[in-house]
């Protein structure tokens, strides 16, 4: 990383206290505007995450022919151009930081008769996208990838697609989901078999949106089969807040002695509520104020005050409900007394950075004792005493948000605070982390 990358220290604060909002749910605020795009008529987003990932599905969905645009109350408007509707974009999609853009919209686009070069930035650039390419080529899509099926990449969609009937190899929402958007123009019935469940915004979201969609079971398994080619009818929607930001709230007032934090409007949807779960067993004190729905996701605000954390051995069975939280998770674990062992993790290490990798040597930075496996980290936590590392030591983000916003929580539970190397990809999902931040340890 250069130096004029946006470094800085996140220093030992104070209690966390008072209440906040976080931004707006990122896998929903992407799926707003794809579907937005697909229905005929005004979509309207309130709530929308203005986050750089975002914003590059927004863009996206201009340049395929969509009219996107925000109001002066931050309400999003989507004009839509239908199911099928989809125009030749002028240039290459930028897909930036964002993996769910990139295999989101190329489902979208694997059965449309246009072609599209889909780039992104330099971690981007190493995720595998053999997994979209794999089902969609069988639906017939034609892809040309860099070499290893990463970006660049050209896709060609194909019209008329092919439905197919998918078992998801990995558990991943974004395959799923990029299997159904592609189904949506494809004449007949797309089924994704779901072995693990993953997060299931889509399928609430398509339902919502008017699409033919059934949800079974075969053999543990969850089977969800959609019928192609019908239209879908534009929405009135409100983002729930995203858990993931939440998380490192959850986790900072949960570490920092004397909080008494609440975050409202938390999206406690089952499929993302892990971390909740896993700080409750290690002994966090979360309580959930007034559970609600809103805009059909379940809600709550949460009230997290200091509690001394237990090491345990977190459940692989959790895992993709709390895929991103890890991070966060590992922070929590190196205050914790005792050993915190989390396995069944390979997923991790193909996110915007290796995730257990990155996290094990940044925490390495901070005197935490870490040790990295295959599948996962074991962390002997100090039992609520600081983080004592080399005062001079820098950590490495690897152009990954959720590395630089784990460890600023690190540095207020650290003796000399912790040095990020860059901290601008917080804005890809979470642009005023650090004013959050400030406001409630103030
Ligand atoms: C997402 C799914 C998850 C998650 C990502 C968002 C989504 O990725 O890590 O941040 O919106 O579908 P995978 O599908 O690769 O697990």
């Amino acid at each position: 990383m250069n130096d004029t990358a946006a470094s800085h220290r996140f220093s030992p604060a104070g209690p966390l206290r008072g209440s906040i909002a976080v931004p707006g749910d990122k896998s929903i605020s992407h799926r707003s505007l794809i579907l937005g795009a697909m229905a005929v008529g005004e979509t309207r987003v309130s709530g929308l995450l203005e986050g750089e990932d975002v914003l590059a599905t927004a863009a996206a969905m201009r340049a395929m022919g969509a009219d996107v645009h925000r109001d002066e109350d931050a309400t999003w408007h989507v004009h839509g151009v239908g199911v099928g509707g989809l125009l030749q974009p002028e240039a290459a999609i930028d897909c930036g930081n964002s993996g769910t853009s990139a295999r989101l919209l190329m489902g979208l686009v694997a059965s449309h008769g246009i072609a599209v070069t889909f780039t992104g930035d330099a971690s981007l650039s190493k995720r595998p996208m053999g997994r979209v390419i794999d089902p969609l080529s069988q639906m017939g899509a034609r892809f040309t990838p860099s070499p290893d099926g990463t970006m660049p990449l050209m896709l060609e969609g194909a019209h008329p697609a092919v439905p197919i009937a998918y078992r998801l190899p990995v558990a991943s929402a974004q395959v799923k989901s990029a299997v159904l958007l592609a189904g949506l123009n494809t004449p007949g019935v797309t089924s994704v078999i779901e072995p693990v469940p993953t997060r299931d915004h889509s399928e609430r979201m398509l339902r919502g949106f008017g699409a033919e969609l059934e949800i079974g079971e075969d053999n543990g398994a969850r089977v969800i089969r959609l019928t192609g080619q019908v239209d879908l009818r534009p929405q009135t929607l409100t983002v729930p807040g995203d858990p993931s930001s939440a998380a490192f709230f959850m986790v900072a007032a949960t570490l920092v002695e004397g909080s008494d934090l609440t975050i409202r409007n938390v999206g406690m949807n089952p499929t993302r509520a892990g971390l909740v779960d896993v700080l409750r067993q290690m002994g966090a004190n979360i309580e959930d104020i007034d559970a609600r729905e809103v805009g059909g996701e379940p809600v709550a605000d949460l009230r997290v005050r200091h509690a001394t954390l237990t090491g345990i051995e977190v459940d692989p069975a959790v895992a993709p409900s709390m895929i991103d939280e890890f991070p966060v998770l590992f922070v929590a674990a190196a205050l914790a007394q005792g050993t915190t062992v989390t396995r069944g993790l390979e997923e991790l290490r193909v996110k915007e950075s290796d995730r257990l990798a990155t996290m094990a040597a940044a925490l390495e930075t901070t005197g935490a004792r870490v040790e990295e496996r295959e599948d996962g980290l074991t962390i002997q936590g100090t039992g609520g005493e600081p983080l004592r590392g080399s005062a001079n030591a820098r950590v490495k983000t690897h152009l990954d948000h959720r590395i630089a916003m784990s460890m600023a929580v690190a540095g207020l539970v650290s003796r000399d605070g912790v040095e990020v190397d860059d901290t601008s990809p917080i804005a890809t999902s979470f642009p005023n982390f650090m004013a959050l931040l400030d406001e409630v340890t103030r």
